[in-house]
């Protein structure tokens, strides 16, 4: 049985990964609703454009009742009260995530002390696992099956096949 508590799960999600999946079929079965809220705005530049993550997010988590789709701008805490969640979530991977989100933990707390943040940690066969690393590896030419449900390798095809190129010279620059 789920508390009566709603948590945010909050990122940039581009796009979902297994990893981003397996803690939010975690978290379902710990909290009642769970929502999964995109970032709008990015500093830096996605690869999906927002209508596209939100796209695929709400096609991979439809058969999940308890979960809901959501897109947020400005601060998290005040998103977060707006929805009267009480928890924020967090996937940890290694302690290479901690100092970030040790930060990030404490900062929202002193905005809003009524909020709690609980770190999550996925499957071991996901530990390594990121959206940037799935990219990389995917515009050089590596697989990523296993990595990202079927749908989001499918859409990265047709992603790349449209901006493949430049997308590849970007990160080829970027390395460098
Ligand atoms: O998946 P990401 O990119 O690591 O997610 C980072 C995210 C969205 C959780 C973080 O950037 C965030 O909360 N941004 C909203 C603005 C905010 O509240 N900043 C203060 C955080 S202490």
């Amino acid at each position: 049985m789920s508390v009566q508590v709603t948590a945010i799960y909050p990122g940039s999600f581009d796009p979902i990964t297994n990893g981003h999946l397996d803690i939010i079929d975690r978290a379902r079965n710990i909290f009642s609703r769970v929502i999964v809220a995109v970032l709008l705005n990015l500093g830096k530049e996605p690869l999906f454009t927002t209508k596209e993550r939100i796209r695929m997010l709400k096609q991979v988590t439809s058969h999940w009742k308890n979960v809901q789709i959501d897109t947020f701008e400005g601060l998290l805490v005040d998103y977060a009260m707006q929805k009267k969640a009480t928890v924020i979530l967090r996937g940890i991977r290694a302690m290479t995530d901690f100092d970030y989100e040790f930060q990030m933990a404490l900062m929202n707390r002193r905005m809003q002390p009524s909020i709690e943040t609980v770190f999550m940690v996925p499957a071991e066969t996901y530990s390594y696992l990121s959206s940037s690393l799935v990219k990389e590896v995917f515009s050089l030419g590596g697989t990523v099956n296993g990595l990202v449900p079927a749908l989001v390798e499918k859409e990265l095809k047709r992603k790349m096949r449209s901006s493949g190129s430049s997308y590849r010279r970007d990160r080829q620059r970027k390395q460098l």
